[in-house]
């Protein structure tokens, strides 16, 4: 796979001088996601070109580990939680309305780059369900309702 134009990923480089093997890969890869957020098909064909190794070898790491993101991340991290106790106190209606308001779906992000919206597995605060987590905050026992008051805090200002 060949780069339509040649991307100026001085970061990466900076990065790529005190990496250099293909066995540093790991540390590469996690060092540009700081910086970028996440990994586009662009930034691993560059590595790959970089460390001479084929893109298969960057994206089968990227897609195995999943601290990696190869989509772009919001401000916030919006996590509802679908874990059981969540899930019979109306989890999913609250999703279903973050992605009404929200206008996404699970593992998108708004096009602003404020919000990204995941579903998760318990996250051990049952008796607050049902849960969202929006960056560390836990917000519990809400309903549906809440969200636009809730995501408001957010918006534009947080
Ligand atoms: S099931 Fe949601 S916090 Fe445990």
């Amino acid at each position: 796979m060949q780069l339509k134009e040649k991307p100026d990923y001085k970061e990466i480089d900076a990065i790529m001088t005190q990496y250099t093997e293909p066995e540093h890969l790991i540390r590469i890869l996690q060092k540009v996601q700081d910086i970028y957020g996440y990994l586009s098909e662009d930034v691993q064909i560059y590595i790959a070109d970089k460390l001479k190794i084929p893109v298969s070898e960057v994206n089968g790491v990227v897609t195995f580990y999943s601290l990696f993101s190869t989509k772009p991340k919001g401000k916030h991290i919006i996590g509802v939680c679908l874990g059981t106790a969540c899930y019979v106190k109306g989890a999913n209606d609250i999703l279903k309305k973050l992605k009404s308001e929200l206008k996404i779906n699970e593992d998108e992000t708004t096009k602003d780059g404020v919000f990204t919206l995941r579903a998760t597995r318990c996250i051990g605060a049952c008796g607050l369900a049902p849960v969202i987590t929006i960056g560390d905050d836990v917000h519990g026992r809400i309903n549906a309702d809440d969200i636009p008051r809730i995501l408001e805090k957010y918006g534009d200002s947080g």
